[in-house]
């Protein structure tokens, strides 16, 4: 709910409250952001002022958005230059209105539902440069559900003369507090997203970036403001390049900002264009916990839509890792027929299956049938579904190989400066996704593609970054967002097309794992890494900012094809159990004994299906220094709950492992159980109080039970699953 109270205004969700102040000369300063506060005082503005007197005086407060040409002499938000060649704008408050939530069309953007529970509310704030009539209008947006806000930026000109805009953030936070640190996920391909913890104090501004046309495995853009009792945490709703800053001044302001990198960016805003800004969103927990339960609810309830939102997801067997580019009909129809077996409920034909495409040398753009390899992949298709699978195919829609049909006939579509040569990554192009003529070619093709095969599933890779960045006719500063908008319109025509189809996004494992691509793909290749050992860090870190829902967790070969280490069926289950859950493996090749074994894990994975993908997930203990680690996912009534425990040595002596819970009930007694990993090894069980399970330290009893010797490796991780039940009175 947002009220106003003269120059303050509320902006309440149901645990946080945010306060902004307009001064009486037209500034605009963030007040308070914090645990909901209950009043919306009668003397509130008496109060703000005595809170103002406790600010750093003269140097601009802590302002809502930041430009060139005040006080304060810090790296502003807004840059832009105007046709006089000036680039000072001083922005004052206008006026404000409660408003609809700005359409950002062709980019996404969350969503609220005409029910009461889903309902929006948006606030915007009018801001004018005298001079230049240049309008700032700052929208926030909260939602009835949800402690979530959305903010973004919009600027007008109001003025005769083009200006050029170099820098606009979605949003900047600013408190007037030191001691955070900056958290964010870095990695590369193949060891995504690792914890990063950054002090503030004395280091000057800091940044979270991609340049790469996507927002990248090297640097996600969900970042958090963390110290002791209090945690701050923004996203960005885009796919593409972004920037975030964050920065302690020797003032006791802390400042953050997130939104369209800044790199190359040169917007041209003729007289009476407005141009908005890609959408932030921010929350506030008391920890990292509180993070995560609010961002997993606003991702599941605001940014994943139509018909798989909080829908239980299928198990997968993908023949990525099973063939790699070396299949046959026979030998898709071998591995589909043992999957189906064991209970795997969708074929995921992966990349190979079209063109000539035998490496990856070749065929991309050429989106239609390898008949001599695939014996036609609509009978491929149709076979599948006889064996009792739902079919799925993946796709690479953003990029061209030389060596293909479709260069021949339109070189022009491959992203490429004239004059230069341009550079190869997994030897492919990519396409010129500004060019409407290109977005033409790619709905037309990946429609045909779906249709034909009947599929019900995509796999949306993205396999190379942006070097060689130009499209005729394209201004280059408006290259990158011309891109995305493109890159949206495909996607958005192709998904609305195939209202029923699931859309799993991936670029190389998750070098696009964003809310833009959320808001079309409910799910995303986690990581090409599926090593259990590494898994577990890499679900982990993205769990902070985004639902085991989205997250794709497939069980591989052992040894694994990425890091050569070796672990148990068992193990390789209970950390892939954890998200959306399926195979990456030859499953033909396992052996009796694991065939038993793999049916046993698929039938419990159904049981627990629902908890696993949409229970309230919590890290347990500490990944980061790779000691007793786990998850645990707690069913909303908290009656049940499924947990898996992790350490890397066998407990002995006093180094005995041990683990406390979370989320469940203290008021509840439950039933736990430790589950059998092995036929050999015996069901443990007992009960115990919920808060006892909560308080004190789980014997982490049996994990040594999951390895047999030949499987035991330098670098072993020990895994368990437990799950919980309330017992009945
Ligand atoms: C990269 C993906 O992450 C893999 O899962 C697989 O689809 C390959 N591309 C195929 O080329």
């Amino acid at each position: 709910m947002i009220r106003r109270k003269n120059n303050v205004f509320k902006l309440d969700t149901p645990k946080t409250s945010l306060i902004l102040y307009i001064t009486d000369e037209g500034e605009a300063e963030y007040l308070y952001y914090g645990k909901r506060l209950k009043e919306f005082l009668n003397d509130y503005e008496k109060f703000v002022h005595a809170q103002r007197e406790t600010k750093p005086s003269g140097l601009d407060g802590t302002r809502l958005y930041s430009s060139f040409g005040e006080i304060d002499p810090r790296r502003p938000a807004i840059a832009c230059s105007f046709a006089d060649n000036s680039f000072t704008a001083r922005f004052r408050f206008k006026k404000a209105s409660f408003t609809q939530k700005p359409d950002l069309a062709p980019l996404p953007s969350s969503y609220g539902e005409k029910t009461e529970r889903f309902s929006t509310q948006t606030l915007c704030l009018e801001f004018l440069d005298e001079g230049t009539k240049l309008k700032l209008s700052l929208y926030y947006t909260v939602f009835a559900d949800s402690d979530v806000i959305a903010v973004t930026t919009a600027l007008y000109n109001g003025g005769k003369k083009e200006v050029r805009v170099k820098s606009l953030p979605s949003l900047q936070f600013e408190l007037c507090d030191t001691g955070y640190s900056f958290v964010t996920f870095r990695g590369g391909w193949g060891d995504e997203r690792n914890k990063k913890t950054t002090p503030l104090a004395g280091v000057g501004s800091i940044s979270n970036e991609s340049v790469s046309g996507l927002t990248s495995h090297a640097s996600n853009p969900f970042v958090m403001l963390e110290k002791e009792g209090g945690v701050y945490a923004f996203n960005l709703v885009y796919s593409g390049n972004h920037k975030e800053t964050a920065e302690e001044d020797i003032f006791g302001r802390t400042r953050v900002t997130i939104g369209l990198n800044d790199y190359m960016l040169e917007k041209r805003l003729a007289p009476a264009e407005t141009f908005f800004t890609p959408e932030a969103v921010m929350t506030y927990a008391q920890n990292g916990d509180g993070i995560s339960e609010n961002m997993h609810a606003f991702v599941s309830n605001h940014i994943v839509r139509g018909k798989w939102k909080n829908k239980e997801r299928p198990i997968v067997i993908n023949n990525w890792e099973a063939t790699y580019f070396n299949f046959n009909q026979d030998k898709i129809f071998a591995i589909a027929e043992t999957a189906s077996s064991l209970g795997v409920e969708m074929f995921v034909l992966d990349d190979g299956w079209f063109g000539k495409r035998d490496a990856d040398n070749s065929s991309l753009g050429d989106w239609f049938d390898y008949e001599e390899k695939t014996g036609g992949i609509s009978a491929l298709a149709e076979g599948i579904r006889q064996k009792g699978l739902k079919f799925g195919i993946w796709v690479e829609p953003e990029m061209i190989s030389e060596n293909s049909e479709l260069y021949k006939k339109h070189p022009e579509f491959a992203m490429k400066i004239p004059g230069k040569t341009p550079l190869r990554m997994r030897n492919q192009l990519v396409l010129n996704m500004a060019d409407p003529k290109v977005q033409k070619y790619l709905i037309r093709v990946i429609s045909a593609v779906i249709a034909d095969t009947k599929a019900s599933y995509v796999k949306w890779d993205y396999n190379r970054r942006i070097t060689d960045c130009y499209g005729a006719g394209v201004f280059s500063g408006e290259y990158f967002l011309e891109y995305m908008k493109g890159f949206y319109t495909v996607l958005q025509k192709i998904t609305e097309k195939f209202p029923n189809v699931l859309f799993e996004g991936c670029a190389g494992g998750g070098g696009r794992f964003d809310l833009g691509m959320l808001c079309f793909t409910p799910q995303i290749w986690t990581s090409d890494n599926t090593d259990a050992r590494m898994r577990i860090k890499i679900q982990s870190s993205t769990s902070y900012g985004y639902p085991q829902s989205t997250m794709s967790c497939h069980v591989s070969a052992s040894p694994n094809h990425q890091t050569l280490h070796a672990s148990p069926i068992e193990t390789r289950f209970n950390v892939a159990a954890f998200g959306v859950f399926g195979y990456e493996t030859d499953m033909t090749k396992f052996t009796d004994e694991e065939k038993e074994t793999v049916k046993k894990q698929i039938e419990f994975y159904k049981k627990w299906r629902k908890i696993l993908q949409y229970g309230d997930m919590y890290r347990l203990g500490d990944y980061e220094k790779n000691k007793e680690r786990g998850f645990i996912c707690v069913s909303k009534d908290k009656s049940k709950a499924i947990a898996v425990v992790c350490a890397d040595k066998q407990g002995v002596g006093i180094y005995n492992h041990a683990l406390k819970m979370k989320g469940l009930s203290e008021d509840f007694v439950y039933q736990v159980n430790y589950r059998s990993q092995t036929d050999y090894a015996e069901e443990e069980s007992f009960t115990a109080g919920g808060d006892a399970l909560l308080c004190m330290d789980l014997p982490l009893n049996g994990l040594t039970t999951t390895c047999k010797a030949e499987e035991i490796t330098a670098n072993p991780v020990y895994t368990r699953i437990l799950t919980f039940e309330k017992r009945k009175k």
